[in-house]
């Protein structure tokens, strides 16, 4: 057994997931189709042509996955609500979808687990896409914020900590400029007039929220990019400036009532006026919490092709043979979580921070009724190792929740990678925790000092 790190009494230690990657239950209690539903359908968009119509079946199997979490020892858990359950079609609240997060919130406070909701990651009602272009349309916003209303009114007397979106970055840019995530859109434009109407859908929310209840602790998850050059060449720098500007800035500037980088202003070109005076204000509510997801760093150097040469730098995987990647090819990289912490820190007057994911693709498949995930244990050891000096050392960061608590549907990549500290048959839907649950579920629970 690897050296436990030490963190205070008051630490919360979670652990996450979300909507499509685990409910199943797709066509069940009036949901809607989302855009992930879309893009499953499309295809070659799926690494093994998957799609989250059953995934882990949580939606049936949500009392034996709360047990589970509660044996493990998670005081707190982080899931996200799927818009395209909780809201019909004419906008109007769907009380049978309502329902299943009620049990769930029910069954968690039964096992006195803190929830943290997530009101978006990624599952956009189908319809607001194919009607309205969904994220390229200002509507969208307030729509997200009518929804945000509607979970207020109906479930925020359970809900203690809300965040609005995860990841914006993800459905801004993978799903409208690389096109790899739904909707697959590939237009550098349109995926900055995306980002834009991300945040403001943020601000509408959380003003939407408190019109409604002023006792929870409201924020967002964002994932923030370290990115260091190839090399010392100054194109490099540039670049790897450039995809730091993307990630961040286009993201934590609207948060502080900031205008984005001149750069980014550029390349959003002639959409720039869909972005109207006022809507910073908007972007700019208090913030009770920040989120940061963090897994690894990228690499960049300069733009070779057009579409690169329209970003302003192209990322340098890192080559697949190197022993420290995990089994999805992402370099491990502990100190990251230290030097990008410490740069958006030197930026932007963050509010108290919760590490809402970290964790590690280890496809180590179960031997014997058990499942040693070295990687995955080592992962976890390295980084929560680094995240011990860092609270030592005086920054405001809370909590931490592990990605993930099941093995799940991985977005593009299907099921062909596994996050889970529990591993997931999907042919029988059987649980087995892995050696990683287990170190986990010593370490919360040896008491610490
Ligand atoms: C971040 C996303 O929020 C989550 O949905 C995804 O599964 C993990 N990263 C791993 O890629």
């Amino acid at each position: 057994m690897t050296d436990s790190p030490i963190f205070p009494p008051s630490f919360e230690w979670g652990c996450a997931t979300a909507a499509f990657q685990i409910e199943g239950g797709a066509l069940e209690g009036g949901k809607r189709p989302s855009i992930w539903d879309d893009f499953c359908a499309q295809p070659g968009r799926i690494k093994d042509a998957s799609d989250g119509l059953v995934a882990c079946d949580h939606y049936h199997r949500f009392r034996e996955d709360v047990a589970l979490m509660a044996d493990l020892g998670f005081r707190h858990y982080r899931f996200s609500i799927a818009w395209t359950r909780v809201v019909r079609e004419d906008g109007s609240a769907n009380p049978e979808g309502l329902d299943f997060y009620r049990r769930l919130l029910d069954a968690l406070h039964d096992k006195g687990i803190t929830p943290n909701a997530t009101l978006f990651h990624w599952d956009l009602p189908a319809q607001l896409q194919r009607v309205h272009g969904g994220w390229l349309h200002r509507d969208t916003a307030q729509r997200f914020a009518d929804y945000a209303q509607i979970v207020a009114r109906e479930l925020g007397d359970v809900l203690p900590r809300v965040a609005t979106l995860n990841e914006p970055w993800c459905s801004a840019f993978l799903g409208h400029d690389i096109g790899v995530f739904a909707p697959g859109v590939q237009d550098r434009p349109s995926s900055l007039l995306a980002a834009h109407h991300l945040m403001l859908a943020h601000g509408l929310g959380l003003q939407a929220w408190r019109s409604v209840r002023s006792d929870t602790q409201l924020g967002i998850v964002l994932n923030p990019e370290l990115c260091d050059p190839a090399s010392d060449a100054p194109q490099d720098v540039a670049a790897a400036r450039l995809a730091e500007l993307e990630r961040n800035d286009v993201f934590l500037n609207p948060l502080f009532g900031r205008e984005w980088p001149a750069e980014m202003i550029e390349q959003i070109g002639a959409l720039a006026d869909q972005r109207r005076p006022g809507d910073l204000a908007i972007c700019a509510q208090p913030l009770d919490f920040i989120g940061l997801n963090y897994y690894t760093r990228s690499i960049a150097q300069a733009p070779q092709s057009a579409v690169e040469q329209r970003r302003g730098y192209r990322f340098v995987p890192p080559d697949p043979q190197r022993p420290d990647l995990t089994d999805i090819g992402w370099e491990i990289y502990p100190q990251g979580l230290e030097r990008v912490t410490r740069n958006l820190l030197a930026q932007w007057p963050l509010p108290p921070i919760w590490i809402t994911e970290n964790g590690a693709a280890d496809n180590t498949p179960v031997t014997d009724g058990g499942c040693d995930d070295r990687l995955r244990l080592d992962y976890l050891q390295s980084h929560l190792q680094q995240l011990s000096q860092m609270v030592a050392s005086g920054l405001d960061i809370r909590g931490y929740y592990v990605w993930s608590l099941l093995d799940n549907f991985e977005w593009a990549h299907g099921y062909t990678q596994r996050f889970g500290v529990v591993h997931v048959d999907y042919t029988s839907q059987q649980r087995t925790p892995k050696a990683s649950a287990r170190w986990l579920q010593q370490l919360i629970s040896t008491p610490q000092t």
